[in-house]
């Protein structure tokens, strides 16, 4: 007796769907963080630390939470962050998220390592529908400018470099599942024959370039006109340098807790940063993502109150098309739409300009 897609209310409830209907090796692979998965945990916990102070008697009765990010116009202040492997979850994989993201008008990031190729996924784009790639640094160079210039010729609008993993973290529980079927899944990587006895994660990342370093963003810079975001920066200081070197974001993330095990919460390190930006007079040089543990519209609110241009979605999605395919992903985001319209007003914020950092109380961060 699996609860029907009407009586999932949230996002949680398709992760208890997922974990019951998905095959073992899928769900592992989905839903492992790195070593004892306290980041993991911490990134949802975290906005738990934070209360609102809302404003009463504020004319709410239209809301507006369309917002822009790195140009574009977007429906929702929230991204389909890239994450890999989407025919582990469903056959038609990463295409069905494309499709859902139409219907609501919500950015997609397209993953490296997606189980669809990248141009099915740009295929599948409707409408000029907003789509970004997220980039695993290839050791060959070469290739790694071909994938670029091939994405930007496509149209795709922005390229987020992962900086968080030149190793992969260990996922224990996607180890123990010795996934043997991954060469099936991916087509975009190198190519190299890859070790599959370490599970799913260390088998398709291989060709990831360890010494990457801030020496070649000025290499990616020069060989693409889509901005560059740094996707997996953790402190104030990356923050300012990536300012400096002129990358045009940050995403403050830890991956879902699948690297670093003890990194902090991107909601937390937005804390940190975003009074030092405004402090430079730099918030304008920037723009500020978080991912990581967001479940609800109460979780997007706080982030964007404390600064954030818009925050990204993982896991929640994987599950909502593992369980119940595309119509799961789009109830999965009508459900985030319907709370984000709800705890605006109850805020008092018609709109996403009207939420500043006076509407939440972060003395739980403990950072005062
Ligand atoms: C990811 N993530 C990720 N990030 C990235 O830059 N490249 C990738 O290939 C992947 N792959 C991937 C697979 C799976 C199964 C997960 C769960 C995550 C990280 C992802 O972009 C994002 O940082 C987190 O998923 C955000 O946390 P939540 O929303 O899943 O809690």
């Amino acid at each position: 007796n699996m609860p029907i897609l009407e009586q999932c209310y949230n996002l949680m409830d398709f992760e208890a769907v997922a974990r019951r209907v998905m095959k073992k090796t899928a769900w592992a692979y989905y839903s492992s963080g790195a070593d004892d998965e306290i980041t993991m945990r911490e990134n949802h916990s975290a906005f738990h630390k934070i209360w609102f102070r809302p404003r009463i008697l504020v004319d709410v009765e239209h809301v507006d939470f369309s917002t822009t990010m790195l140009g574009t116009k977007t429906s929702m202040p929230f991204y389909v962050t890239a994450t890999a492997l989407g025919k582990l979850g469903h056959p038609e994989g990463e295409v069905i998220l494309t499709k859902a993201a139409h219907k609501h008008n919500i950015i997609q990031m397209i993953p490296t390592l997606a189980s669809c190729s990248f141009d099915e996924i740009m295929d599948a784009a409707q409408d000029g529908q907003v789509q970004w790639l997220q980039l695993y640094v290839n050791k060959d160079r070469a290739v790694t400018k071909r994938i670029i210039q091939h994405a930007e010729r496509r149209g795709c609008k922005a390229l987020f470099i992962t900086v968080d993993a030149p190793q992969l973290g260990r996922r224990e529980k996607d180890m123990r599942s010795k996934f043997d079927d991954v060469g099936s899944n991916v087509q975009s990587t190198s190519g190299d024959a890859v070790d599959r006895s370490q599970g799913a994660a260390r088998a398709i990342s291989s060709f990831i370039d360890p010494s990457l370093s801030w020496k070649d963003i000025p290499w990616f810079l020069s060989v693409t006109k889509m901005p560059i975001i740094l996707k997996g920066v953790q402190c104030v200081e990356d923050v300012l340098r990536a300012v400096e070197v002129g990358v045009h974001g940050v995403v403050l993330s830890n991956h879902g807790g699948r690297q670093l095990d003890f990194a902090r919460s991107g909601i937390e390190v937005l804390a940190e940063v975003m009074p030092v930006l405004r402090e430079r007079g730099w918030q304008d040089k920037i723009e500020i993502f978080i991912d990581g543990g967001i479940r609800r519209a109460t979780d997007i609110i706080k982030a964007l109150c404390l600064g954030a241009k818009g925050v990204g979605i993982g896991r929640p999605f994987l599950y909502a098309m593992s369980a119940y395919g595309l119509p799961g992903v789009d109830r999965a985001m009508q459900l985030l739409k319907d709370e984000m319209e709800m705890n605006m007003r109850l805020i008092g914020a018609a709109k996403i300009e009207d939420l500043n950092p006076s509407m939440v109380d972060t003395r739980g961060l403990g950072m005062h």
